[in-house]
């Protein structure tokens, strides 16, 4: 496994990250089995993975009660990543979406996020995160500013519950103020072969302030392994029901274009699944992979994709494949 610091901190974090939202279970991944779920943790850990990911929304705080379960004897070995912003325990806040019988709101004042970090530390029985994220971006109309969250999050640092900052579904101007206002080190975006969105401005502008570009969804849900096929159709209401590369129109095309990568498969002797890891790790220094998994196969599989390294030829014409796709 290869170890990169999380932006300007002094945290080395593997490059493949463990993503713990399917372990939270609920109507978005359907139940777990949370012994598999535990295995898995400490293989990854046993095997090199030092993050795990996680947020008090991933099955409304089960993953987090999953990971501290994992981990209450283990702390020291591992980075953990929670998150801050997404709640259900009052009504403050802007609407944002209601899911197995709770509303959700976001908020991201100097009060929620304090509450936030308590409830996470309790549920994880540790006293410290590693990184901390902002979920989602504050919206109108609960608008909290960044000013306000930074400053937020920095006394939290100074106060060594948090050891490094990172923000999730951002654009440029939340960057920009983000780091106006003190040391923003990781940025947490959806971005995949086939979801390149980030390329535009949020990639470059982490690289030039010296910020980690955590990847998630690197395997679009598992589409990217080669392990779907096209007969598959996502129930409403799951994770994939609602994702454009899902879509009857769209999934056939994905499943054609993973099925081409046969010659890949064979020169690298790697399967699609390390492909599209070791394809984001090329797109710059500064990427880390973050990759669900709830099974130990699973993980040992997405782990060796950070042993690859593509040619130039072959990172093109994976880029290629997937501009050709049109959607
Ligand atoms: N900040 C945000 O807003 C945000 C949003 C989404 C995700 N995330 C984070 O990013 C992490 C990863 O994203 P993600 O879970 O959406 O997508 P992903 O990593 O692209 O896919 C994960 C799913 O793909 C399947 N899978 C994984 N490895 C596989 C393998 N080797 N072979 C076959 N199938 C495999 C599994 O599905 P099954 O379990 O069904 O087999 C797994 O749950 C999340 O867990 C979470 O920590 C953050």
């Amino acid at each position: 496994m290869v170890y990169k610091k999380i932006g300007q901190s002094n945290l080395n974090a593997s490059v493949v990250a463990l993503g713990t939202w399917a372990i939270g279970g609920g109507t978005w991944w359907g139940e777990n089995n949370d012994m598999e779920s535990i295995r898995t943790i400490h293989e990854a850990i046993n095997q090199g993975i030092n993050l795990i990911d996680t947020a008090p929304a991933y099955g409304f705080g089960h993953s987090e009660e999953v990971i501290g379960k994992a981990i209450s004897d283990r702390r020291d070995k591992v980075l953990i990543s929670t998150k801050c912003a997404l709640r259900w325990t009052d009504e403050e806040g802007t609407f944002f979406f209601s899911v197995d019988g709770r509303n959700v709101y976001r908020n991201l004042s100097r009060r929620a996020i304090r509450d936030d970090l308590e409830n996470s530390l309790r549920r994880l029985g540790t006293d410290y995160i590693d990184i901390y994220i902002t979920h989602w971006q504050s919206a109108e109309p609960f608008l909290t500013p960044v000013s306000e969250t930074m400053e937020a999050l920095t006394e939290l640092k100074k106060e060594g519950k948090i050891r490094a900052i990172g923000a999730s579904n951002v654009n440029t101007n939340h960057i920009e103020e983000y780091i106006k206002y003190g040391q923003l080190d990781l940025i947490q975006e959806k971005y995949s072969i086939i979801d390149r969105r980030v390329e535009k401005d949020l990639l470059p502008l982490a690289k030039k302030h010296n910020i980690t570009f955590q990847a998630y969804s690197p395997l679009e849900q598992g589409l990217l392994t080669g392990k779907i096929r096209k007969d598959y159709v996502p129930v409403k209401g799951t994770a994939r029901y609602d994702q454009k590369c899902f879509k009857p129109e769209n999934l056939p095309k994905v499943v054609d274009m993973v099925d081409s990568w046969k010659d890949l498969c064979i020169k690298y002797n790697c399967t699609p699944t390390h492909l599209a890891i070791a394809w984001l790790l090329a797109q710059g220094n500064h990427m880390n992979v973050l990759c669900g998994a709830r099974k130990t196969e699973q993980l040992e599989e997405n782990m060796k994709g950070a042993e690859i390294t593509l040619d130039l030829a072959d990172i093109a014409r994976i880029r290629e494949n997937a501009l050709s796709l049109d959607f």
